[in-house]
Order: structure tokens, then C-alpha cells, then sequence
């Protein structure tokens, strides 16, 4: 007989009201694959615009790609991993359920000294500022930053691990709660968005910054290429404010000879050598206790669709965690 277990479907795209708990088989794992039973799941941007039809997935559809938790079965074939281990990943299939399947040279080993709820809140976002800082553009000690949504999860992690690196950082947030989050987490200042480029230049002598990370998008695209100084990089990685729409690339000319770059994490997991480089330092940063992940919000895995309200509501800060 086919075993049950609890998870989240979305029948149609829609607003997080199509967000509902269902009981759906526990999946089998295939060639390659692993079977966990998830202790914490983590909740990210990229699963609003999922939900919404903005980024193009099959209806029914289970969002997730980050948890944390045991394996319970190896698929067929499987030899890296065993039934007990603490595995986490950025890249599994269905994640917003009590049971979901990992791909095996996907599924991160967990340091024993690390809460699965901890391991489930860094390897999407963690992974990401690591990216970011280390390979789409390598920072470099005494170079200036400046990191949209210095409050959220990607914010956060990237300015800690911007100021391990001794950048100078300079973040934006949207409250007087969210500029102390920054500034706990190393942000030499922090701007309330408004004409954040004009501060920017203030704050530089005029020249502008080395680089900007630019996860909100549409609100902030062009302050952001205005904050830029000659030959600096803009690095646009996500649109939580809206996507930015199309871009007349004579702008990069007129701003100063600009770079611009759209990346995303997958194009930086390639192989199970990148993969292992970058959760290895997020991992063990986080367990040496230099790397802070703030769960600013846990909700049980049936009010996922309050957990995605909160997160597009700018209602959060740090992690957002659902708890099957
Ligand atoms: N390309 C990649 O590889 C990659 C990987 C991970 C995440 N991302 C992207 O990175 C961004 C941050 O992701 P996250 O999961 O860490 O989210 P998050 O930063 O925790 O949450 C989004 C934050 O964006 C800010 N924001 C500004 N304008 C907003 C608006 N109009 N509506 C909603 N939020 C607004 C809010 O902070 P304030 O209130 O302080 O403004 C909000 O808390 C997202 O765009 C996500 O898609 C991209």
C-alpha cells in the first residue's frame, strides 16, 4: 500500500491562497536519488514567482528547492549516502512536504553541531552570497558595496561575509527594525532606499561604489547603476519589488564603461566541486559561529500561504522557515 504523507500543492498559479495542504504520496526515490524526511524547509523569493506563473513550472505543482533533514531511502544505485545521514540541500524537488526527494550529489552533509532548522536556512541563500561575492564578482579587501535588502536573507549572510572579507558595506533597508538588523550584521550604513544614490555618492567623496548586489529589481534598478562608480559592476540577481524591464545597453556606456550581470545559483553549482566549495565555507562559517543565519520566521508547513504573504509583504526579516 502506498504511504501518505503531508504536503503543499498549488492546483493553478495564483496568489498564496492557492497554497494548500494536501496528502500526497510519499515519493520513491529513483536512480541517484534520496529520500528525506524533512525537518525544516526553506522558504525563498523564487517560489512567489513560481506560485504566480512569473517563472514557468507544471501545475499541480509543490514548491521547494531548499530543506533540511535525514534520509530515510537511497535510491537504486546510491552510495554516498546513508539512511540517518543529515543531509541539506539548495536543489530539491518538491521541498514543501514531510517527505521530498534530494538529488544525491546535491544532498549537502550537515556538520553534526549544526540545528537542522539552522542547515535548512543557508544553502539557497548562503550559497547565493557566496556566489555572488566570490564568483560573479570577486570583492576584494577595502572595496565598497552596496547590498539592497540589507534586512533579508540573502542581505544578511552577504553583508556578514562581505565584512569577513573587510569590503566596506553599505546596505538599503525599508525600517528602523531592519537598518539594526543591518548594522548587528556589519553594515558600515545603512540608507532608508529614497534617493539612496545621491547618499551613496556622499558617502563615497563622489566616486561610487566598487559593486552593487540588486536583489530587489525594479524600484531600485537605476539608483542602483547611478551608485556605480566608473567601470563598476552591477549585479542584478533578482526582482523583489518586480522585474526590471527591458534595458538600452548605451545606459553601461553613458554610466561610466558599466558592467551588468543576471545571474543565478544554478549556473554556479556545476559540479559537485563548486558545489562542495561553497557549502563546505557556508557550513562551517555557520558552525564556527562567524556566520549568523537569523530565522526571523517559522510557520507549520499548512500556512505556507501565509509564509510567501509575509515574505512579499516585506513583513521579514532573516529566514523564512515552514515546519512540517
Ligand atoms: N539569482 C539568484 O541566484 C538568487 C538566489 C536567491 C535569491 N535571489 C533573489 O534575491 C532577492 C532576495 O531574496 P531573499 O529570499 O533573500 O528575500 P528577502 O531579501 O528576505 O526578502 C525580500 C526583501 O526585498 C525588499 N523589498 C524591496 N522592495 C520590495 C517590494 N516592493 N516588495 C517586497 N519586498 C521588497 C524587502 O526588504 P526591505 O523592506 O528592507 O526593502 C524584503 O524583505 C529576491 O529577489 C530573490 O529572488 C536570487
Amino acid at each position: 500500500m502506498t504511504e501518505h504523507c503531508n504536503a503543499i500543492v498549488a492546483a493553478n498559479p495564483g496568489g498564496p491562497d492557492v497554497l494548500e495542504l494536501v496528502q500526497h504520496p510519499v515519493p520513491v526515490p529513483g536512480p541517484g536519488e534520496l529520500l528525506v524526511k524533512v525537518a525544516a524547509v526553506g522558504v525563498n523569493f523564487i517560489e512567489s514567482y513560481q506560485r504566480e506563473g512569473i517563472y514557468k513550472v507544471p501545475f499541480p505543482f509543490t514548491p521547494g528547492a531548499e530543506a533540511a533533514g535525514t534520509v530515510a531511502a537511497v535510491g537504486p544505485g546510491v552510495t554516498s549516502h546513508s539512511v540517518g545521514d543529515r543531509v541539506a540541500t539548495a536543489e530539491g524537488i518538491a521541498c514543501y512536504a514531510e517527505y521530498a526527494i534530494f538529488p544525491a550529489v546535491a544532498a549537502l552533509p550537515v556538520p553534526s553541531n549544526l540545528p537542522l532548522d539552522i542547515a535548512a536556512a543557508l544553502p539557497l541563500q548562503g550559497m547565493t552570497a557566496h556566489y555572488l561575492m566570490n564568483s560573479t564578482y570577486h570583492v576584494e579587501p577595502g572595496q565598497t558595496v552596496l547590498v539592497h535588502a540589507g534586512a533579508g536573507g540573502v542581505g544578511l549572510l552577504l553583508t556578514q561575509m562581505l565584512k569577513e572579507r573587510e569590503a566596506r558595506v553599505i546596505t538599503t533597508v525599508s525600517t528602523e527594525e531592519k537598518e539594526e538588523l543591518s548594522r548587528v550584521a556589519g553594515a558600515d550604513e545603512v540608507l532608508h532606499y529614497g534617493d539612496f544614490a545621491a547618499a551613496v555618492r556622499e558617502y563615497t567623496d563622489g566616486v561610487g561604489v566598487d559593486v552593487v548586489y540588486d536583489g530587489v529589481g525594479k524600484d531600485t534598478f537605476d539608483g542602483s547603476l547611478a551608485s556605480l562608480r566608473t567601470r563598476g559592476t552591477m549585479v542584478l540577481f533578482g526582482g523583489s519589488s518586480g522585474q526590471v524591464p527591458p534595458f538600452d545597453i548605451q545606459r553601461l556606456n553613458a554610466g561610466g564603461s558599466l558592467t551588468l550581470v543576471r545571474p543565478k545559483l544554478n549556473d554556479y553549482l556545476l559540479n559537485a566541486r563548486e558545489r562542495m566549495w561553497r557549502s563546505t565555507e557556508v557550513f562551517n562559517a555557520a558552525a564556527a559561529g562567524t556566520l549568523t543565519a537569523r530565522i526571523g520566521a517559522r510557520f507549520p508547513l499548512a500556512e505556507a500561504g501565509a509564509a510567501h504573504t509575509a515574505l512579499q509583504g516585506r513583513a521579514t526579516t532573516g529566514k523564512v522557515i515552514l515546519q512540517p
